[in-house]
């Protein structure tokens, strides 16, 4: 990293006994070229002293939120302003609390919720309270909320257990600091455009077609390609997912208006990734007015709406497209099949059934392209959608070679 380059990094230090290998941190990242301003809770202050950490980032250590004479050297929103990364070492199953509910009563937790720096944890606690269901809920709002969780490891506690919750090594963090900072800008320049949930096929004013999709997966591929630089078009079915910061929603309702949709936003993108569950067919008559229930039999006639998938790459052959693939079963061969009949990128294919895919918080997938194949394992669809996503990225750099 050169001069010009400098990073800023703001070094939170929450309350746990790793807080002793925080100082080796500090020393790790400025060695590594950035500029390191330090930030401590006040438990953290009962297990390594300020003093230390001043003398190694060379910067007053910023303690309080409401301290007069801190605020008028460098305030907490000059702070949260300054930090090019937000790096929790260690972060304590107290502190992952705060963040996950937006707490801001002291000064680490406030210059969290005012920067739009990206932001990594390096939680550390006891084994038994990092596998408590109340810190893994906490730990999956903040992946959805865009934080990067760099794991604890496995080994000897200080308490004496063992098992999970060792804060990594300081080594290790830079590694994984520098891992999702190449990340981070990937996608920088490129316009992405992606469809998400359900459709609505209308029958009458008040009854409807349409399938379990909660587009769950679709919005954490769109938050995510968001987070990686990119600028993105989210076409949203039905659904009550909330918009996620950074981007473009375009709501819609049934598979034609979709249809729509895409063929206006297509013509400025390059990459477009189909996750929508589209209604494969709607009824031929949509009724004014509400059907009665006087027929004991009734018929629908339906008609099979259009692909839209397979109509943008067909007259855009020029943009990267990405489909999924649900199925219950011969995923693969499903899978090869959908690349070669839709003259797609890439498939993404997942099982669907019995508690898998549909409306799950977690998934996996089959990734499949041309000459490749990967298989991305069980994991909470926010990381899900950045490993695809990071697959994505590097077949599309190769597709003009
Ligand atoms: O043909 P099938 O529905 O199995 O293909 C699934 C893929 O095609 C998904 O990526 C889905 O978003 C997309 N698709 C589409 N328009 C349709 C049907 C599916 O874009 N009418």
């Amino acid at each position: 990293m050169t001069k010009s380059q400098t990073k800023n990094i703001l070094l939170g230090i929450t309350g746990g006994i790793a807080a002793y290998k925080s100082a080796e941190l500090t020393r790790l990242l400025i060695k590594q070229g950035y500029s390191v301003r330090v930030c401590m809770t006040q438990a953290a202050t009962q297990f390594i002293t300020p003093l230390t950490l001043q003398a190694l980032s060379t910067h007053p250590v910023h303690l309080d939120l409401l301290d007069t004479q801190a605020e008028s050297a460098m305030g907490h929103i000059e702070l949260a302003r300054w930090a090019d990364h937000i790096l929790i070492a260690p972060c304590t199953a107290d502190f992952i609390a705060k963040m996950a509910h937006g707490f801001a009563d002291d000064l680490l937790s406030t210059v969290c919720l005012a920067s739009n720096a990206p932001v990594n944890i390096a939680p550390a606690m006891n084994q038994q309270m990092w596998k408590h269901p109340a810190v893994q809920n906490n730990v999956q709002t903040l992946i959805a909320n865009g934080v990067n969780i760099f794991e604890p490891a496995a080994g000897e506690q200080a308490c004496g257990d063992i098992g999970v919750g060792r804060m990594l090594e300081p080594s290790e963090i830079i590694d994984r600091l520098a891992i999702t900072e190449t990340h981070s800008r990937q996608l920088a320049g490129v316009k992405l455009l992606i469809t998400a949930g359900a459709t609505r096929e209308a029958i009458d004013p008040v009854r409807y077609l349409t399938n379990r999709s909660s587009g769950k997966m679709g919005y954490a591929i769109a938050q995510a390609a968001q987070q990686m630089g990119a600028e993105v078009t989210l076409i949203s079915g039905i659904g009550c997912l909330p918009k996620p910061s950074g981007l473009t929603r375009i709501s819609v309702e049934s598979a034609n208006d979709m249809y729509q949709a895409v063929l206006k936003q297509a013509e400025n993108c390059d990459i477009f990734i189909a996750t929508a569950a589209v209604a494969d067919y709607s009824p031929v008559q949509q009724n004014t007015h509400k059907i009665k229930k006087t027929a004991n039999h009734l018929q629908l006639e339906l008609q099979k709406n259009p692909d839209i998938l397979a109509t943008v790459s067909q007259q855009f052959p020029n943009i990267f497209t990405v489909g999924f693939a649900a199925e219950t079963d011969n995923l693969i061969q499903y899978a090869r099949q959908k690349l070669t009949n839709k003259k797609l990128d890439m498939v993404a294919a997942n099982w669907v059934g019995k508690d898998k895919g549909f409306d799950q918080t977690e998934n996996a997938l089959e990734v499949l392209w041309k000459d490749g194949q990967c298989s991305l394992p069980t994991m909470p669809k926010q990381q899900l959608a950045k490993e695809l996503l990071y697959l994505v990225e590097k077949n599309y750099r190769n597709k003009d070679k």
